[in-house]
């Protein structure tokens, strides 16, 4: 028997997009995307599907092709999960902020509920697919509690971790590198794996579907992440060292990406990472190693994150030290807000750290990002409860208009590489600047050699130019 009904519990990043590119791509296979907020399901369901919730290339196009048709959004998620044959639990799994594990492990609270939710529902036999990032093993716990319910009716729990990165979330999805799918090495769960990978099957080239046991899987999907995180963080090490000297690290990152061993993605040198996985994915490594002792390979990845937090830490004092060490009263201009271009996702996104810096030194902020909100911008610098909100929204506004942003501004730093950032008239936006105009940028997108001729000081990262 083939699937017909798919359920998927959380409508977000991850949930929202999988979901509508499963629709469009297995016509007949009936989708159902459900969540508890009732505001993202009402954006889902916006008529005009430029206003969905998540903001990604390509995205409404394909929303627009399946929804309705096999693919739709509800706040009912009892029904949902009532006639869906397999069930995929999307919702954020956050980083613990209380208790045991604060700060490094997982907080599995949301996955509890779902998989409570689940249990007293189901009436029939259920695939689980964990899509959710989670430290290795949550399978088991979601296993047993619905085991445990005494209702006969039998789960099998597939990892199915999801790889995609925002911002290319279409394309990621439309043609994967891989999907990873794990199951228990038992015949009801090969007969789970099957069906999920006929899913797939639909448009993904069978040799790119790739099964394993749930928990390889599930460490899989940590390790991806912090192997990226790791390269990431080592061109951020190698940047200060090209600051200091006279290397420069688009030629350093050139140089060693050209080794084929090496190759070239993820060497761009940055104002750190962010995102909702990289820091979340290696803490939760981290915590899985200390809990079995090991040490020394928790201390290995965990410097993966201090060393990010240093090259934001870095960014910000940097600012502060060119501007004659003090940014008091003074308005600097921040564009880009989300963690990388193409997304309105904020979640751990660098911009967040440096603006709480420079809030610290009491600057006077204005930020500008094409796709994010000033009420995001605000629940960001709110959620760190370094000071209160009414002062939050005293130094920093939030502008519509870049140009507006950076009237009147001693600097400006770039925080995001937007694609936009390169096209602005930098001569308007330098003559309506107080001197001298220093220009951070901290995604290496601007044209340097541009900016000095117009008057601007420079500072890019990794380099003395
Ligand atoms: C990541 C993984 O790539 C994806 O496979 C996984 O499923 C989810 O986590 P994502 O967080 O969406 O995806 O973004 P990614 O493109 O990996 O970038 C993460 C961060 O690293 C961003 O802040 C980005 O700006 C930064 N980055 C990336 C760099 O600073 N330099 C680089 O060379 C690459
Ligand atoms: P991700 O990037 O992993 O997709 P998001 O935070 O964007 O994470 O999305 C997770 C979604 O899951 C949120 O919209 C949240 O409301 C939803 N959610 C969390 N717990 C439940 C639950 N028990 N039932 C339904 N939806 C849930």
């Amino acid at each position: 028997m083939s699937v017909k009904n798919i359920c998927c519990i959380g409508a977000g990043y991850v949930g929202g997009p999988t979901m509508a590119m499963i629709a469009k791509k297995c016509p007949h296979i009936n989708v159902t995307v459900v969540d508890l907020n009732e505001a993202r399901i009402a954006a889902w369901n916006d008529e005009d599907v430029s206003n969905i919730p998540v903001y990604e290339p390509g995205l409404s196009d394909v929303v627009a092709e399946a929804r309705g048709r096999n693919l739709f959004f509800s706040t009912d998620v009892n029904s949902a999960i009532d006639i869906a044959e397999v069930i995929f639990i999307s919702v954020n799994t956050p980083t613990k902020m209380y208790g045991a594990g604060k700060g490094q492990a997982a907080d599995l609270k949301w996955i509890e509920l779902c998989a409570r939710q689940i249990a007293s529902v189901a009436k029939n036999d259920k695939i689980i697919v964990e899509k959710s990032t989670l430290p290795v093993r949550t399978a088991s716990a979601i296993k047993d509690i619905l085991t445990h319910t005494g209702s006969g009716v039998s789960f099998q729990i597939l990892s199915n971790p999801e790889f995609l990165a925002e911002g290319t979330a279409v394309e990621d999805l439309d043609s994967p590198d891989r999907v990873l799918i794990g199951g228990d090495d038992t015949p009801e769960g090969q007969e789970a794996l099957r069906k999920l990978v006929d899913i797939y099957a639909n448009w993904v080239p069978r040799d790119r579907i790739l099964t394993t046991s749930v928990w390889s899987s599930e460490l899989s999907k940590l390790t991806a992440n912090a192997f990226l995180a790791q390269r990431v963080s080592s061109i951020n090490a190698l940047s200060e060292i090209c600051e200091k000297t006279e290397a420069n690290i688009a030629e350093v990152a050139r140089a060693i990406g050209t080794d084929s061993r090496i190759g070239s993605k993820f060497l761009k040198s940055s104002v750190g990472f962010g995102g909702s996985c990289f820091q979340k994915d290696i803490l939760n490594l981290v915590y899985i190693a200390k809990s079995y002792g090991l040490n020394e390979v928790a201390n290995y990845w965990e410097q993966v994150i201090i060393m990010n937090d240093h090259q934001k830490t870095r960014f910000a004092s940097k600012i502060v030290s060119t501007l004659y060490n003090t940014v008091n009263g003074k308005k600097i201009a921040l564009l880009g807000w989300a963690f990388k271009k193409d997304t309105n996702d904020t979640r751990e996104s660098p911009a967040i750290h440096v603006a709480d810096h420079l809030l610290f030194e009491q600057a006077n902020l204005a930020v500008y990002d094409p796709k994010v909100s000033e009420e995001q911008v605000y629940n960001d610098l709110d959620y760190l409860k370094t000071r209160e909100r009414a002062e939050n929204r005293a130094n920093l506004q939030v502008y519509l208009d870049p140009y507006e942003a950076c009237k009147g501004a001693h600097a400006i730093a770039v925080l995001t590489e937007w694609d936009e950032f390169k096209t602005y008239d930098w001569k308007s936006i330098y003559n309506n600047m107080l001197k001298p105009a220093t220009v951070f940028d901290g995604r290496n997108v601007l044209d340097i050699a541009e900016l000095k001729a117009i008057g601007f000081q420079v500072r890019s990262i990794g380099s003395t130019l």
